[in-house]
């Protein structure tokens, strides 16, 4: 029988990460986190936020740098929105809005703050605790990233972070701790934010410190090697310690378009899919490297490592349900001339010129979702998730306390429809969670103004302002959409 829309029960939600919206620098025991450390000036140009701050490279002289600062001044992601003093407020707004799943990452920092001590910190532990009862409390289920590019700087610094197989015993016990304590009280689990994010954003991704390497592209894999055996060791670990574990694999999704019917532009989008979407996926969700990345790494000179086990492990522990990100469509061509456009997530990205743009430059492609919610439907049969999508743009405060963002509620609109046409096309969706479902500070340009909340938040890019939380138009359009669970569109 054809699916009729969007099932009972169906999972509405918003999301965030701790190191763009809790702030609490230093506070509870907190140890300081690789996301800490990203050098923003508030004078900077736009273009020299781009330039600078968005995709930012370290250096190791820039973390020693950031570590003895103690300020927040240039550090936005050390401020966020407060979360985590106001977070009550803040999920009164969320059942207010009706939301039943919320997705929020935890501070590795908070829980070992150094990464390598021997027992957690009491203090990160009380935190979560309270934000997650807090959550329950008001009927909403929690989908909780375990590393959302973040993780305590001493890793990198002492240890070379992912590089090094010692990270992933610092991470398990750190993931132990987790279950041991929230396993009760979590729903789903997510071990990596954007597992593909090496390659677009090595910092944030891997922690890497790419231009110390003498052979990067090396490095980088290794390090996502790395992290699909962290990925798959939490697997195995769940089915021990965990009653109903549901795990899951994330990508940052970039579907991309033949540019033209060009064989040669065909031919470039499957290659640009595997090696920047499905490389990452068939390993956490079929269990193998595809055989299609032996010829890629060939070319770049890699060469990963495995250490016995590791085939076995990453076969025997898949993930228990698909997630992505997901904000617009990419094209692909052999043509280098092809005309450009800002990308969200990526420099720059060929503009695909039957789709509209919006303010920042990123062109918005809704029916792009439907594809690719098909596309994961077959070729994984796995429950889906999607856990990012929203339209970030600049906006202000009205005098009459609101944003009138008619534009994210039709983009919300087109992609609500998109995933309900995949439902009917008989797509196992499970859930949505909106991103920066209250303003938070952005990873890339780290600015306050790039916004993506149906909530808007009091602060500018210095972190002045007042703080409080005001209700935007969308957020009464969505608050009817999770009524009618998406039968008002
Ligand atoms: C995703 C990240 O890649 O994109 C988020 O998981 C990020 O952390 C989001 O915020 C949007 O990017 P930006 O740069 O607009 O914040």
């Amino acid at each position: 029988m054809v699916n009729k829309g969007f099932p009972k029960g169906f999972l509405w939600g918003g999301a965030i990460a701790c190191s763009q919206a809790d702030g609490g620098y230093r506070e509870g025991g907190k140890g300081i986190s690789t996301q800490d450390c990203r050098f923003f000036d508030p004078n900077w140009d736009e273009k020299t936020i781009y330039e600078r701050a968005y995709f930012s490279e370290m250096s190791t002289a820039g973390l020693k740098r950031a570590i003895e600062d103690e300020g927040t001044l240039n550090y936005p992601l050390r401020r966020g929105i407060d979360f985590y003093h106001k977070y009550p407020q803040d999920i009164a707004l969320f059942k207010e809005l009706g939301l039943n799943v919320f997705r929020t990452s935890i501070s590795w920092s908070r829980i070992f703050p150094n990464g390598d001590e021997q027992l957690p910190n009491g203090e990160g532990l009380k935190y979560y605790k309270d934000l997650f009862g807090e959550l329950k409390e008001n009927g909403i289920k929690i989908f909780a990233t375990i590393v959302h590019y973040d993780i305590p700087v001493n890793l990198v610094l002492n240890y070379g972070g992912w590089k090094n197989r010692k990270t992933i015993d610092f991470f398990l016990k750190y993931v132990s701790v987790l279950f041991e304590n929230f396993g009760e009280i979590v729903d789903y689990w997510l071990p990596f934010n954007e597992i593909n994010a090496a390659r677009f954003a090595t910092w944030d991704g891997v922690c890497l410190i790419k231009e110390e390497e003498e052979n990067a592209e090396q490095a980088l894999y290794q390090c996502v090697h790395h992290q699909f055996i962290a990925n798959a060791k939490v697997i195995e670990l769940s089915k021990k310690m965990l009653k109903n574990p549901m795990i899951g694999g994330m990508i940052a999704r970039f579907c991309s378009y033949p540019a033209t019917c060009r064989p040669e532009d065909f031919l470039q989008s499957v290659q640009d899919e595997q090696y920047s979407n499905y490389f990452y996926l068939d390993v956490m969700a079929r269990g193998e490297y595809p055989k299609y990345m032996d010829r890629f790494f060939e070319k770049l000179g890699v060469e990963i490592q495995f250490e016995e086990g590791d085939e076995a492990l990453l076969k025997n522990n898949t993930v228990d349900f698909v997630s992505f990100s997901y904000y617009s469509s990419q094209v692909s061509t052999s043509d280098q001339s092809w005309e450009k456009t800002c990308g969200n997530l990526v420099a720059e990205a060929n503009l695909n010129p039957y789709l509209k743009t919006n303010k920042i430059g990123w062109t918005i492609d809704g029916l792009g979702l439907r594809s690719v919610l098909n596309q994961l439907e077959d070729r994984y049969r796995l429950p889906l998730f999607v856990a990012e999508n929203g339209l970030g743009t600049f906006e202000t405060l009205e005098k009459e306390l609101t944003v009138h963002d008619d534009y994210r509620i039709s983009y919300f609109e087109e992609h609500f429809k998109a995933m309900k046409e995949a439902i009917i096309d008989g797509v196992n969706l499970i859930g949505y969670t909106a991103w920066g479902i209250i303003d938070i500070v952005s990873c890339g340009p780290l600015t306050m103004d790039k916004r993506y909340g149906v909530i808007y938040v009091d602060y500018d890019n210095r972190g002045n302002g007042t703080g409080n939380r005001y209700k935007k138009d969308s957020f009464y359009w969505y608050k009817n959409v999770i009524e009618t669970n998406g039968e008002e569109l």
